[in-house]
């Protein structure tokens, strides 16, 4: 199946080039559990394709992508009121008649009892947490050695069935003796009250597996390299034989992957182009071409217009202000290249690569009563102020069904470098949010570079690196007192902040231990110019944020 198509991210994928899911495609609808993304993540895990799109979407979205299983989410909400969220009209026919298997987890096990002629009512007593479940018998999601035995599970329920629909039998319960697991199977319909996905249930993996295997019949062949067979060929079917590509490569992984994916379709009608913006980190710019061009061997043309970035930045203190100078820079910058361009090769270039990946798609429309925002606003301010409107290129965005750690093996297969890949992420407006207030005062752009790189460096040096999600020095703006050579200075701070994350969106600080940090601080009062004090940001997210602007 391939992942391409050439409009903007929308949250329904549309139908696949090779039509429908090639009868291989687990879809889940989302109602709104925190673990529905875990539950798309597993099943690939199993080397199957899962998509996700919204509880509530039409029976069109669904029956387009012919898939072979379908999982109902979890959520937030209880059956009984108005405003529950659920399957479209039409939806129990469907899977029916096209002989489509059906898991309901929690929510959307509740879901499937109360629309099939069962009942659902608020527990008795209600299940959070570890929780234990016995199997009572050899069923489609349990093996005949787990009857009698007990797992541990992770609940999260207030409602649960109480009266089942005609045809289904209770698999598992329990031990206060609700319900846990349920089937019918004639009608191919399995419920589990438990989260199979979550590590807390031990045996949900083994369940799963069984489920997508033994009872829905399907085939593990989600491999990455088919995955980048599928998108070369979608591509050129895309791009026309005499059609210009442009990529703004930000160093970052996802548009360095997505432009070697693109590199690898269509050659050197890609243009790519990296801004040395004059807000990178040490070395910066080098680092990204050497690795373009030695290693990736992509068309690469750097544009230095840090003199101009930070001619508009002068001054600027409101973080607000200088994410929206550096977002209109930017396109001031892309738009001339693109006009060169054109002038070069006598015509416009028709489209744009962009490194969009799927939880950036499916955060941007969340299910009905999730809780969650329409988070467009928080991906404009982490944005650095998207492309030219007026240019009409149309999209290829090669990942944008992807996860992160997916990109990173398709970038693996294509060769870029495991260093790159493994890189840690850089905030779009770059050191411009880690500099307090205006980024052009003094040295403290280049203070901080060298603080950062030593603090980066030792972090490589002592096999950190891959466990942190995030390390950086900030330079607040601070002057402090001090004491060096028997000279009273009155000198810069510096700020050190490493975090653990699963996804940039809660944060954890990282606990270095002594001597390490001792290490650090010695070294860049020693050796960075103008810096006599080095602090420690011991704060998670929340309450504050990964970058201090
Ligand atoms: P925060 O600071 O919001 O950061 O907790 C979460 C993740 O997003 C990155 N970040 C940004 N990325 N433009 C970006 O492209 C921005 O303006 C921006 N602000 C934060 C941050 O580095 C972290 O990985």
């Amino acid at each position: 199946m391939a992942l391409t198509n050439g409009g903007a991210a929308t949250p329904t994928p549309t139908t696949p080039a090779s039509g429908g899911g090639g009868g291989n495609l687990v879809l889940i609808l989302d109602y709104g559990s925190q673990y529905t993304h875990l539950i798309t993540r597993r099943i690939r895990q199993l080397s199957v394709l899962s998509l996700c799109i919204s509880g509530t979407a039409p029976l069109s979205a669904i029956t387009a992508l012919a898939p072979k299983a379908i999982i109902l989410s979890g959520g937030p909400h209880s059956v009984h009121l108005p405003s529950a969220p659920t399957f479209p009209d039409g939806f129990l026919s469907y899977v029916q008649e096209n002989d489509v298997h059906v898991l309901g987890i929690c929510y959307g096990m509740q879901l499937l009892v109360q629309k099939l002629g069962g009942a659902v009512d608020v527990g008795e007593k209600q299940e959070y947490g570890k929780m234990e479940i016995e199997v009572q018998k050899e069923s489609a999601l349990y093996g005949a050695d787990e009857v009698g035995g007990h797992q541990t599970v992770w609940m999260s329920h207030g409602d649960e069935a109480v009266k089942l629909p005609a045809g289904f039998e209770v698999v598992a319960r329990s031990t206060q003796r609700a319900i846990a697991g349920i089937e019918d199977r004639k009608r191919c319909f399995y419920g589990l009250q438990y989260h199979p996905e979550v590590t807390h249930s031990t045996k949900g993996m083994e369940t799963l597996r069984r489920f997508l295997f033994d009872v829905c019949g399907l085939s593990a062949d989600w491999k990455m390299q088919d995955v980048l067979e599928e998108e070369i060929k979608t591509i050129n079917s895309m791009v026309g034989p005499n059609d210009h590509v442009i990529c703004a490569l930000s160093g970052g992984v996802d548009s360095t992957v997505a432009a070697t994916l693109v590199h690898k379709a269509i050659g050197d009608r890609l243009h790519c182009v990296f801004v040395d913006n004059g807000l990178l980190r040490y070395k910066e710019r080098e680092r990204v071409m050497s690795t373009c061009e030695s290693d990736l061997h992509l068309p690469v043309t750097c544009i230095d217009a840090s003199e101009q970035f930070l001619t508009a930045l002068k001054g600027v203190e409101d973080p607000e202000k200088k994410r929206k100078i550096i977002g209109r820079e930017f396109i001031a910058v892309f738009d001339d290249f693109a006009r060169n361009l054109e002038k070069q090769l006598g015509k416009r270039p028709e489209f744009l690569v962009q490194g969009t990946l799927y939880p950036d798609v499916i955060e941007s429309c969340p299910p009905p009563g999730s809780g969650r925002t329409h988070s467009h606003t928080i991906k404009s301010h982490h944005n650095v102020g998207g492309l030219p409107k007026d240019m009409k290129l149309k999209l290829i965005e090669p990942l944008k069904l992807l996860f992160k750690d997916e990109v990173r093996k398709l970038g693996s297969i294509l060769n870029v470098p495991e260093s790159f890949l493994k890189r840690h992420p850089f905030p779009g407006p770059g050191l411009a949010v880690r500099v307090i207030g205006d980024v052009t005062k003094g040295d403290a752009l280049d203070t901080l570079r060298q603080a950062d790189e030593i603090f980066v460096q030792a972090i490589k040096d002592a096999g950190l690196y891959d466990k942190i999600w995030q390390a950086f020095a900030v330079f607040p703006s601070v002057e402090s007192v001090g004491v060096q050579g028997d000279q009273r200075t009155h000198a810069w701070l510096v700020a050190l902040r490493a975090i653990t994350s699963e996804d940039g969106m809660t944060a954890d600080w990282y606990y270095f231990d002594h001597k390490f940090l001792i290490d650090v601080s010695t070294k860049i009062t020693n050796s960075v110019r103008g810096v006599n004090r080095v602090v420690l940001d011991i704060t998670s997210k929340p309450p504050a944020t990964v970058e201090w602007e």
